[in-house]
């Protein structure tokens, strides 16, 4: 119990994109873990069941040289409310970026809901990781959100695109001037269901020659109106403080960053 979620999910999933055999292990008598910020992500194994393991530290690469974020036809995100924010997933979906989001997001007092697009709310990630959805899409489309977030994670981005019920509530989402957004691979999905017309993006370089709107490459966040979207993995930090300034402030956002030991720009200029 309270596990940090990102802490683990990390770990767990740069470690196995770097090929190594990574055991979550569960230190309570079920195998379900609820994450110090609410998310309930299942081990692979009892504690017990574990053989002792030796892990090399790797860092989760971010370039640097990129521009944190940049925003086009700057609007306000209003809302009179906690803001409420939905993250439809699915088998195959990232769940480093799934667990990181949440998890900055609920640190600002964001009202987040993780809704699995399938029936079952068992979502396995992109690494093998099991993450327990809060509610199935359907049970979630009677909600206003304020914002819509599709993680990346080609597969699992796919199998978003194939929602009957995500595709009616991001057209009326964007119908409605509310926001909505995606990472990384997901872009693609965007405009596949034609939400990326005269907009600015960034995006995943693989899938950049695919999108037929304005991409500014050199930035991790592009902001455009009600618009966000984010080039990757290695760019979520930035991504969803993006998003925690956008509904609160830089201030809340730097308090954010500062809790997480996550370098941070002072002012909001920067
Ligand atoms: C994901 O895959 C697992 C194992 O193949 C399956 O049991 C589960 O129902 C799937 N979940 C969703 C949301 O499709």
């Amino acid at each position: 119990m309270g596990t940090e979620e990102m802490e683990a999910v990390i770990l767990a999933g740069v470690l196995r994109r770097a090929g190594a055999d990574v055991t979550l292990a569960s230190v309570e008598d079920g195998l379900e873990i609820e994450a110090s910020y609410g998310t309930r992500i299942i081990a692979d194994k009892p504690i017990a069941a574990c053989a002792d393991q030796v892990f090399d530290l790797v860092a989760v690469p971010i370039d640097a040289a990129l521009e944190r974020s940049t925003e086009v036809n700057r609007v306000e995100w209003p809302f009179d409310h906690k803001p409420q924010v939905l993250i439809p997933i699915a088998n195959g979906s990232e769940e480093m970026e799934i667990i990181m989001l949440v998890d900055i997001l609920r640190r600002a007092n964001i009202n987040v809901v993780l809704a699995s697009v399938d029936e079952s709310t068992n979502v396995v990630g992109s690494q093998r990781m099991k993450i327990v959805a809060d509610k199935c899409i359907l049970g979630a489309s009677d909600s206003k959100h304020d914002l819509i977030i599709i993680p990346g994670g080609p597969a699992g981005a796919e199998r978003l695109h194939r929602s009957t019920t995500l595709k009616k509530l991001l057209k009326e989402q964007k119908q409605a001037g509310r926001m909505y957004g995606g990472i990384s691979y997901s872009p693609l999905i965007l405009q596949k269901q034609g939400l990326l017309e005269d907009k600015t993006v960034t995006a995943h370089p693989s899938i950049v020659d695919q999108l037929t709107c304005q991409v500014i490459d050199g930035s991790k966040v592009v902001i455009d109106g009600n618009l966000i979207t984010g080039k990757g993995l290695g760019t979520v930090m930035d991504f969803s403080l993006a998003i925690v300034r956008k509904f609160f402030g830089h201030g809340r956002a730097k308090g954010v960053a500062n809790g997480m030991v996550f370098d941070y720009p002072k002012s909001r200029n920067a």
